[in-house]
Parts: C-alpha cells; structure tokens; sequence
C-alpha cells in the first residue's frame, strides 16, 4: 500500500460572478465563471490507526482553521470512506499557502484535494463524475476545485461545465489581511440589492474573450456581484483595488466574497512590476498564473 499521498489543489477566482436572489434553501443562484490559479495548498494523507489533522502555515495565517472533524477536508475523507464502505482512518496534513477565508475557495480546494489524495491512497478509482457528486455535497465551489481550468457554474455554483480558454493570464493576488466571512457578504448583498434580483446570466461575451484567448478584452469583461457588498463591510479594500490600478494593471476587482483582490496584468513582468509596487506600498501580493488543472497528485504512485 502506499505509503502517503499528496495532492496540490489550487485556488480559485471567479471572472464573473453573477448573483441572483437567495433560495428558499438559503443559497443564492450563481451565474459563475471560475478560473484555477497557480497558488496550492498541499494535502498529504497517510494511513492510520486514528484519524488526526495538522495545518502548517506556509506563509498565511491558520489560526481560523478547525483542526477538528468539522474541517472540510476531513469530512471529505469521511464521505468519500463511507461512500466506499470502508472505515479507514487518515493522519492528514495541510500546508496552506492559500489566504483563509480570503474568498479564493481555500477550504473547498481542500477538501477537493483530500478527495483525491483518499481515492488515491485507497485504491478505489472513483470515477470523475462521482468524485464531482460528493463534492458538491461538501460545498459549492468543491466540484470546480476538482475540475480546474476554465470553468462556468451555475445552480449555487455547483453545476459545473468546462469552457473553451487558449489564454494565459497573470494575476496579482493582493492580500489586505484580515477575512470576510461568505455568508456574511452574501447577507450583505440581499440588504444592499432589496427585493428584486433579476437572474444572473452567463457573459457571452466574457467566453468569447476566453476562447480567443483575449487578455485584454477579458480585462474589460471581469465583474463580480459581490464586489459591492464586500466593499460595503471592508471599505478598505477600495484603497487596494485603485493601488493596483495605478500601478498599471488591466483591471482590478475583489476576488469572489474578498477580501483578496485581484490584479490583471498583460504579461508575467507587468505583474511582478505591480507586485512590487503593492509591496512598497505595504500591501502584500504574489504573482500566480491562471488557468491551471485542478486538484492532482503531485507524489509519484
Ligand atoms: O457551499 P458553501 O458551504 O461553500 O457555501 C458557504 C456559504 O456561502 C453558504 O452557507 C451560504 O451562506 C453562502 N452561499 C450562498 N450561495 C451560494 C454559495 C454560497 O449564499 N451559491
């Protein structure tokens, strides 16, 4: 049996992000278009006699994440087992370099990355489709964390569809500190958008772009519906979003719920440049480059 497995999973940014008005579930309808983006936590898990959890920082603040069996990831190691029928236990580590609750999916990619890794460990072979299904049960943004690339959803975000993208984009992922929490800027969008919330659409002109592989047309096309509510809670962040935009960027928005903010740049050194000028502004970033496969075993089998 192998010994241990460890899987990247990326985070995740959302290129449009269309809302529309709460479910009688709670949810609210989305009308998304998800990109993976090359900045990964790491899941390792090994076989064991108990099942135990440990976070490791790689730069980003852990201090928010449960280390009990409410963790995502755990509990996507106990579905996929009783799925499976079987009762194994798992010692898992997590290195996050990914912001917590920095609305770039953290948590659900890994969760989607502790899929992987037990289906690998196991030897069970899920297929795709049923990998997809459990993680829709665990969250909404989980089933894209397994997909990767390039990809629309829709129902809570959880119906997922590959799209069409032969660009290459870099993104300056600018990190303010502190979290936001998702269902709060969700709560904050029905107060600020009242009772009548049309139905999100799909951009067709934002795949267009995507297909042509068009940076500078998918710069003018970006939008995110919850950009205004996380401002609402986290003014702040308007400083972050018109710095990135001085320094020379395509574009600028809040990424998904916030508060990480995101920054376009046409090329790989326009983004170090913007990093860099961030940085001396006192704003931390990083450069990461989008689009990137999913969730995936990084240990050799
Ligand atoms: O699906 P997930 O558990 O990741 O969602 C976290 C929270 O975000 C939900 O409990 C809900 O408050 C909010 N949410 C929402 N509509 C969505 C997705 C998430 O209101 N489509």
């Amino acid at each position: 049996m192998t010994a241990s497995v460890t899987v990247a999973a990326p985070a995740k940014i959302n290129l449009q992000l269309g809302v529309g008005a709460a479910r009688a579930d709670g949810y609210h309808s989305l009308a998304t278009v998800y990109q993976a983006i090359g900045l990964y936590d790491e899941v390792t898990v090994a076989c064991a006699e108990e099942t135990t959890l440990e976070v490791v920082s790689d730069g980003v603040d852990v201090s928010d994440v449960p280390t009990d069996s409410s963790n995502l990831a755990l509990r996507a190691a106990a579905l996929l087992a009783s799925r499976a029928g079987n009762d194994a236990r798992v010692a898992m580590s997590i290195r996050k370099r990914i912001p917590v609750a920095g609305g770039m999916a953290g948590g659900s990619t890994d969760a989607a990355g502790a899929l992987v890794a037990c289906d690998a460990l196991w030897g069970l072979q899920t297929s795709r489709e049923d990998l997809l299904s459990l993680g829709a049960e665990l969250g909404s943004d989980v089933p894209f964390c397994l997909l990767g690339g390039t990809v629309t959803g829709t129902g809570r975000g959880e119906v997922v569809a590959e799209a069409a993208d032969t660009g290459e984009y870099w993104w300056v992922v600018a990190l303010p500190g502190g979290g936001l929490s998702t269902p709060a800027v969700f709560g904050e969008f029905d107060r600020l958008s009242g009772a009548e919330v049309p139905e999100p659409e799909i951009s067709r002109a934002l795949l267009d772009a995507l297909s042509a592989g068009s940076t500078l047309e998918v710069a003018g096309l970006l939008s995110n519906d919850l950009e205004a509510p996380a401002l609402s809670l986290r003014p702040d962040l308007a400083d972050v979003l018109a710095q990135g935009r001085a320094a020379g960027a395509l574009a600028a928005m809040v990424s998904g719920s916030g508060p990480t903010c995101l920054v376009l740049a046409a090329d790989e050194p326009g983004a170090v440049r913007i990093r860099d000028v961030l940085a001396r502004a006192g704003v931390s970033a990083l450069v990461a480059r989008g689009p990137v496969p999913g969730a995936q075993v990084v240990t050799p089998l």
